[in-house]
C-alpha cells in the first residue's frame, strides 16, 4: 500500500504532468500561429509524452491500490517573444519538473518505499533526457540568431521528430 502522503504527492504529480501537456500545446499552437509547423509538430509530441507521463502515474496508483485524485489544472501561457523565448521556457519548466521527481524520489528513499523507488528511475531518467532534447533545440537557435533561413531549417528538422508509439522497436541513434 501507498502511504497517504506519498499517494497525495503522486496525484500532485500527475497534475504536474497534465499541466506539462496543456503547456506545450499551448506552446504548439503559438507556433501553429506563426505558420511554424515542425516546431509546432515538436511541441504536439511533447505534450502527447507529458500525457503519458502522466497516466503512467494514473496506473501505477492505481496499481498498488491507491486512489488517483485528479485536480484542477493550471491555465498554460499563451505568448511568447520568440521561438527561441518558448523554448527557455520549456527547458525553465522541464528544469523544476526535474526537481518535483527528485522531491518525489526523496520521499520515497525516506519511506523506504522500494517500489516506488523503481518507479520513479525512469522518470529521473527521462529528466535528463528532456533537459538534454530541448537544451540542443535552444544552442541551435542562439546558433541562428535572427537568421530566417536558420528558423527554417530546423523548423524542417523538428518537423521530423516522432511520437513514442512511432519510434518503438527503432534503434536508438
Ligand atoms: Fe514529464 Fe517533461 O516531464
Amino acid at each position: 500500500m501507498l502511504s497517504e502522503k506519498m499517494q497525495a504527492a503522486l496525484n500532485a504529480q500527475i497534475n504536474a504532468e497534465f499541466h506539462a501537456s496543456y503547456l506545450y500545446l499551448s506552446m504548439a499552437a503559438y507556433f501553429e500561429s506563426q505558420n511554424l509547423l515542425g516546431f509546432a509538430n515538436w511541441m504536439h509530441k511533447q505534450s502527447d509524452e507529458e500525457n503519458i507521463h502522466g497516466m503512467k502515474i494514473y496506473h501505477y496508483i492505481n496499481g498498488r491500490r491507491g486512489r488517483v485524485l485528479l485536480s484542477p489544472i493550471e491555465g498554460p501561457k499563451t505568448e511568447w517573444k520568440s521561438s527561441l523565448a518558448v523554448f527557455e521556457d520549456s527547458l525553465k519548466h522541464e528544469q523544476k519538473v526535474t526537481g518535483l521527481i527528485n522531491k518525489l524520489m526523496d520521499l520515497a528513499i525516506a519511506e523506504s518505499d522500494h517500489a516506488t523507488i523503481s518507479f520513479l528511475k525512469w522518470f529521473v531518467d527521462e529528466q535528463v533526457e528532456e533537459e538534454s532534447n530541448v537544451d540542443a533545440v535552444i544552442q541551435d537557435l542562439k546558433r541562428i540568431g535572427d537568421a530566417p533561413q536558420g528558423l527554417f531549417i530546423i523548423d524542417r528538422e523538428l518537423a521530423g521528430r516522432k511520437g513514442e508509439a512511432e519510434t518503438e522497436g527503432e534503434d536508438a541513434t
